[in-house]
């Protein structure tokens, strides 16, 4: 499986410029390619979703040119597309999709419109209606009410058409954008209430540029009168977007902060920056000029809030993690949609909400979270799911100022923030890591236990982990050899490091891993690939604040690789030997210097010839020789090195 790892974070501070608003670059793709004119668009999303229309618009034959630097020419085809004939995949763009749709039913022409699995699980039979009543021919390809849809020359008429409005607002959007070109009035009346509205405003706000003004009765009558047409507005910028915001203002909200987002604000038309509000209504500090909004954790910390979230569906979601950041239970009401969005985001906001610790209760448009105290909060050893939903992989990542987290297949999020983690990274500080690599017995062990001692930090000693699974393999049955085998007794490994003890299955295994079989047999599974990958994730959740010194064979190189300071340590083979004879001997268990000498030159090679991970000097690690240094002066120089700036 495919899944980032992402380390705790300790706090987050810094400014960001966000790519821009999904919702707008898609609406402007449609207008400039329906307008009369040549459209200049500035600070277009490059992600899945406007990729998808772009697609579109091609297959339509509108002429668009990348011009660099996020911006586009569009040609506009003045209200009928080049191509009345095509098929377009539109993947899971609901955006696209939904007007899309609208559009090629009311100008005419043979399409298909199909998209992923999902697209085809989400409702669109209003929308589907809406049209018939004026005269569209459209069918639906697999179940009545949902894509694919084909699309045939209908005869449109204009007049009042009814939509209903509780399911999604886009099916409305949609029908606004197209009636202009039906050439004559239409007159769309909401069924139901209306969710989502600030949608619906940057709809209306974008055919304004283009220059078609919608006559309205609040949320219930909308009227485009005939021979309105498309023109274009010659150039314009789409503003950064604040759904994409809401992870970054969050993060201000529950990591210190001040986190300063760029290209929205109290001047923007997208409804999101309203996530701002309900920041606030938990307690954060939120400051915001006319393009940017900037915020602080407060320092009582954040408080649970009960909200209804009908009108910022999408920033809801970041509630949802930040509410494990919060003093009391959050219930963030009125948001039914979520169950037909990229997948039914209630009930797997639930699902991984739990895996967290937290406490959920959900119903048909509620979610309520009752965080543990942040302390207790724990990372799931399989990772957080993502149902290919961009938004469960962004707004979980905030976990991460309370625990490392896995996030399995994280590439979702190029459906609106393709770099979204390299960004995060940006802003937030991780902890700090000092990886020591080196082979058997040269002291790492001592001197990594030390200087965690020295710092305060944690320590892992990533060898036990090894000479443990193969005690536990032993203890099952399971022979060295059998890599599944071993792996899977590595990914189940019960273990609890206490502070001088190591329980294993609930048993102290005390020096039973210090044993020179288990030994051999650690470096044995060591070698096995899906036995290191097993543990990969184990280790790296050793990763806690307020910082982690680590001991291994490929801590700098695999494990954590963007540790701050990284040390090879060795000493000749020889002191080596001598200074495990000494450790053993200490332990009560029998040795002899010879076979330690021999056993060590055998286990250097084996470590060091491995395909997977194989011991060596990284070329940005530190080499430290301790052949002739004591202790104390080896964990100086480590501490030494730990303070230079990196
Ligand atoms: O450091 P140690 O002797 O306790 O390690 C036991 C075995 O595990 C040794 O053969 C090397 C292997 N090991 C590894 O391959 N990678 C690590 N990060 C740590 C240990």
């Amino acid at each position: 499986m495919n899944y980032i790892d992402l380390p705790e974070i300790i706090s987050a501070s810094g400014v960001v410029r966000l790519p821009g608003s999904k919702s707008l670059s898609n609406r402007f793709l449609l207008l400039a390619a329906l307008a009369d004119g040549t459209t200049e668009i500035r600070g277009l999303l490059e992600s899945d979703d406007t990729a998808r229309m772009l697609d579109a618009l091609n297959a339509l034959g509108v002429h668009v040119e990348s011009l660099g630097e996020h911006a586009y020419r569009v040609v506009g085809c003045a209200g009928r597309f080049p191509n009345r004939r095509a098929e377009l995949f539109v993947g899971n763009a609901g955006t696209a999709f939904r007007s899309l749709t609208a559009v090629l039913a009311l100008t005419g022409g043979d399409y298909v419109l199909t998209g992923v699995a999902r697209m085809h699980e989400r409702p669109i039979g209003d929308l589907v209606d809406a049209l018939r009543q004026l005269g569209a021919d459209i069918s639906c390809l697999g179940n009545e009410g949902f894509p694919p849809l084909g699309i045939r020359p209908g005869s449109v008429r204009g007049g009042i058409v009814r939509v209903r409005g509780s399911v999604s607002s886009q099916f409305l959007s949609g029908l606004l954008l197209a009636a202009p070109l039906a050439g004559c009035e239409i007159t769309i009346e909401v069924v139901g209430e209306l969710i989502s509205k600030p949608y619906v405003d940057i709809t209306l706000a974008t055919m304004a540029r283009f220059g078609v003004l919608v006559e309205r009765d609040g949320w219930q009558r909308f009227t485009v009168t005939g021979g309105n047409v498309y023109r274009s507005p010659g150039a314009l910028s789409v503003e950064a977007d604040a759904s994409s915001a809401s992870y970054f203002l969050a993060l201000g909200a529950i990591a210190g902060g001040p986190v300063r987002v760029e290209g929205v604000g109290s001047e923007s038309v997208q409804g999101d920056v309203r996530f701002a509000d309900a920041l606030r209504a938990m307690g954060a500090e939120v400051a915001a000029g006319p393009d940017w909004i900037e915020t602080r954790s407060p320092s009582g910390g954040l408080n649970g809030i009960e909200i209804d979230c009908n009108s910022i569906p999408d920033a809801a979601m970041t509630l949802a993690t930040t509410a494990l950041f919060a003093h009391g239970a959050t219930t963030l009401r009125g948001i039914a949609s979520w169950r037909v969005k990229e997948t039914d985001r209630i009930a797997a906001m639930a699902s991984e909400l739990r895996k967290l610790g937290a406490q959920v209760d959900e119903g048909d448009d509620f979610l309520r979270i009752t965080p543990p105290a942040v302390e207790a909060l724990v990372s799931p050893s399989h990772g957080i799911d993502t149902y290919d939903d961009h938004r469960i992989a962004m707004c979980f990542s905030l976990a991460t100022k309370a625990v490392p987290l896995r996030i399995n297949d994280p590439g979702c999020v190029a459906k609106t923030f393709p770099d979204y983690f390299e960004r995060l990274a940006r802003v937030a500080e991780q902890v700090p890591v000092i990886a020591i690599d080196g082979p058997s017995a040269s002291g790492k062990g001592t001197i990594a236990a030390r200087v965690a001692a020295a710092l305060g930090w944690h320590y892992l000693d990533s060898g036990a982990l090894y000479r443990l699974t193969a005690l536990a393999a032993r203890r099952a049955g399971i022979a060295w050899t059998d890599e599944g085998g071993v792996a899977a007794v590595a990914a189940e490994l019960d273990v609890v490091f206490g502070e001088n003890s190591t329980r294993l299955a609930g048993e102290e295994v005390g020096d039973a891993i210090r044993h020179e079989d288990i030994s051999v047999g650690a470096s044995q599974v060591a070698a096995l690939p899906s036995v290191r990958a097993a543990l990969l994730f184990r280790q790296r959740i050793f990763r806690r604040a307020p910082g982690l010194v680590a001991d291994g064979r490929d801590m700098g190189s695999v494990v954590f690789p963007d540790a701050q300071t990284k040390v090879f340590l060795t000493a000749s083979v020889q002191v080596r030997a001598e200074r495990r004879y000494k450790q053993l001997m200490e332990k009560g268990i029998p040795a002899s210097i010879l076979p330690l000498l021999q056993d060590l030159r055998e286990r250097d090679e084996r470590d060091s010839q491995r395909s997977v991970a194989p011991l060596r000097q990284n070329e940005d690690a530190r080499l430290l020789d301790t052949s002739n240094l004591t202790i104390a002066e080896t964990v100086d120089q480590v501490l030494a090195w730990s303070r230079e700036p990196s």
